[in-house]
């Protein structure tokens, strides 16, 4: 085997040893290179005789070219080998189960308001919807609430940097209680004829239109621990008409509770308190007879006889138009439903917890 021939068996045997193509370039180089062995072989000629030259060059550049070829050979043979690993790392193992499709649901409290507003409409109430954004007159002054009332203060309201056209600052409702008034104004206009027909009579034949509704919604206040959250939710209840009474709100409240936590065994309690736009006013406890709460006696709503001055600002005669309001805490029958003790839980956004409703 002439010396040439070694030469190119020498550059096979080093390219198949390099096993990355980092070594191929080195091994590369020390044949192809500046520097290399077919480099120095044509600087070697150069003391070589013309006829010489021809043949010797003709011989090395042979030589050169199954080096080329052997170079460009291994080459494509580590590509293919560097992408058969590849394709190996990434195969798809189509026998592992698929990926779940995590379907959403409602919040819990949500479902507690689905499900206040289908007891009430199913006893024949309105649901009405009104501004988280409200003035001054209708969170406080239309519901006989006076002007140095502490429920005005700063501690309690949150108040927004624009007055309405009192000049008071506009306030996040701190409670439902204004859709009394605000829905009773709307239901009048609505329903003019039959107010203004019963107000006309002199005969006492015509009986005053009823004003029945329920609104829920958000409501806020400077307020957080694990019963307060500074976003909650009320749900206020309304009825007015000419023979509205306490017995009314006994009765329509008792059944609500009862078909709300679906059990007859539970029992109410009217325990005297305070609101300005009630007299009397009640808070209504309820005491479940059986399971993991029963004995305790749990606040639910605060309710009342609706305030002559509130009546009266709705545009009604209180000599005429009486009947009860209540206002009650859906984040509250929600905790009691599902057995759960902390409010915030609700309002954290924890999926964890709220798919548990699911
Ligand atoms: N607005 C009261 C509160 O936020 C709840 C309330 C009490 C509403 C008595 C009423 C009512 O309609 O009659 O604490």
């Amino acid at each position: 085997m002439n010396e040439l021939d070694t030469l190119v068996d020498n550059a096979r045997a080093a390219f198949a040893q390099a096993k990355a193509p980092a070594d191929l370039e080195n091994a590369k180089a020390q044949f192809l290179g500046k520097s290399g062995r077919i480099t120095e072989l044509m600087k070697g000629m150069a003391q070589l005789a013309v006829e010489e030259k021809k043949s010797r060059g003709a011989a090395i550049n042979v030589a050169k070219q199954a080096i080329e070829a052997a170079l460009t050979d291994r080459r494509q043979q580590l590509a293919d080998e560097e992408l058969a690993v590849q394709l190996r790392a990434e195969s798809l193992d189509v026998t592992l189960p698929g990926r779940k499709h995590v379907g959403g649901g409602l919040h819990p409290v949500s479902r507690t308001l689905e499900r206040i507003e289908a007891i009430f409409s199913s006893m024949g109430f309105d649901v009405a919807d009104g501004p988280e954004i409200e003035s001054d007159w209708h969170s406080f002054t239309s519901l006989n609430n006076p002007p140095n009332h502490p429920a005005r203060s700063m501690q309690d309201t949150f108040y927004v940097d624009i007055d309405g056209d009192d000049g008071v600052p506009y306030n996040l409702r701190p409670h439902t209680s204004p859709m009394q008034v605000r829905y009773a104004h709307q239901h009048i206009k609505k329903h003019a004829a039959a107010f203004e027909a019963a107000a006309a009579d002199t005969t006492g034949t015509v009986k005053a239109p009823e004003i029945r509704v329920i609104a829920p919604g958000r409501t806020y206040r400077v307020d957080s621990d694990a019963t307060h959250s500074p976003m909650f939710h009320q749900c206020e209840g309304l009825w007015l008409g000419e023979n509205v009474s306490f017995k009314d709100l006994k009765v329509v409240f008792t059944d609500f509770c009862r078909t709300f936590f679906e059990s007859d065994d539970l029992v109410l309690r009217f325990r005297p308190s305070f609101f300005p736009f009630t007299e009397p006013s009640a808070e209504i406890d309820i005491q479940f007879q059986s399971g993991p709460l029963a004995g305790r006696w749990l606040e639910v709503a605060g309710s009342g006889q609706v305030h002559p001055n509130v009546v009266r600002n709705m545009g009604l005669d209180p000599e005429r138009y009486i009947g009860f309001a209540f206002g009650m805490g859906p984040d509250r029958l929600t905790m009691l439903r599902y057995g759960v003790n902390d409010l915030r839980l609700f309002f954290d956004g924890d999926l964890r917890f709220l798919s548990q409703f699911q």
